[in-house]
């Protein structure tokens, strides 16, 4: 759906998003206008924006690997670093399950014998990190879970189309004891903002994110070892956990997974700017 606007008021729609602070006006100008249904509609959306909401909460949506993620009001927005940990996780599925899936122009490949890999999407927010995992291979069994309910709703409207089941509560708590020992892929983008730097954060985030989706604790690792305190009890021997940190926390971030049991590595990129800890089950001998 798209308003039609005159060329002046085109530009009008730009040069109040460039004096409201967007770097980007044109392009977010070029969306909103795309989104409106009438004049008075891009008029709220413009006046939202302006007043500092996420352009992907004004919209309704954010891109994340190609697709159209549904983010609802105070649920996380992906940000597109985290493309890179859904690279490293698809890439681990296809060379550890022997995993299939959809090479090129779209189409899949036939299925490998045997039961799909299981993946789970844990603090999963919208849950555009396990809908972009499904839409890279295929056929998975793919749960997630988030302790916010806001989250939880959005994620359940994000992954119904490719079955995903999502739970609501803390980690590991809601998910199905039978998926213990099972998980190929463990995908957890906890929260690692370290708290006296929330504050530091773009107003953006602070004012329209939960807190909860942002503060890692002191040094922004609390939940990441959490997570991998448990996670051996939840891989598949061989399988893998991943996590984005910033640089400077992977160390501390290794270390926590070698303390797990876990065997750490770090990928890195430089665009988009992104680390990613990988802590992989020893396979059983
Ligand atoms: C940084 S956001 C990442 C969201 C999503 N994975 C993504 O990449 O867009 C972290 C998410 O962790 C959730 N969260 C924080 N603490 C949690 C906990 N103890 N148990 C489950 N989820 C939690 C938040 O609600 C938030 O949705």
């Amino acid at each position: 759906m798209s308003v039609s606007l005159s060329s002046r008021h085109r530009s009008d729609v730009v040069a109040r998003l460039r004096a409201a602070g967007c770097v980007f006006a044109e392009d977010e100008a070029r969306l909103l206008i795309s989104a409106a249904l009438t004049p008075a509609d891009l008029t709220a959306m413009v006046d939202r924006r302006a007043a500092g909401l996420p352009l992907e909460h004004v919209l309704g949506w954010a891109e994340f690997c190609g697709l159209r993620i549904a983010v609802d009001p105070g649920v996380f927005v992906p940000r597109r670093r985290t493309e890179f940990l859904v690279e490293q996780a698809v890439a681990l599925v296809r060379t550890t399950t022997g995993g299939l899936v959809r090479p090129a122009a779209g189409m899949l490949v036939q299925p490998a014998a045997g039961p799909p890999p299981v993946v789970v999407d844990l603090c999963c927010g919208s849950g555009a990190v396990g809908a972009a995992i499904a839409a890279a291979l295929g056929r998975i069994e793919l749960h997630a879970a988030d302790i916010d309910p806001a989250a939880v709703a959005c994620a359940r409207r994000n992954l119904a189309a490719v079955g995903g089941r999502v739970y609501e509560g803390d980690l590991y708590q809601p998910l199905p004891a039978t998926l213990r020992g099972r998980v190929d892929v463990l995908a957890a983008n906890v929260p690692y903002v370290p708290t006296e730097e929330v504050g530091l954060l773009p107003p953006e985030a602070r004012t329209h994110e939960p807190l909860l989706a942002l503060d890692g604790g002191m040094d922004g690792l609390d939940i990441l070892r959490r997570v991998a305190a448990a996670a051996p009890r939840w891989l598949a021997p061989g399988g893998h956990l991943l996590s984005e940190t910033s640089e400077r926390q992977a160390q501390r971030a290794v270390e926590a997974l070698a303390t797990s049991g876990l065997t750490p590595r770090v990928a890195r990129s430089d665009e988009p700017n992104a680390t990613v800890i990988i802590g992989t089950r020893p396979a059983l001998a």
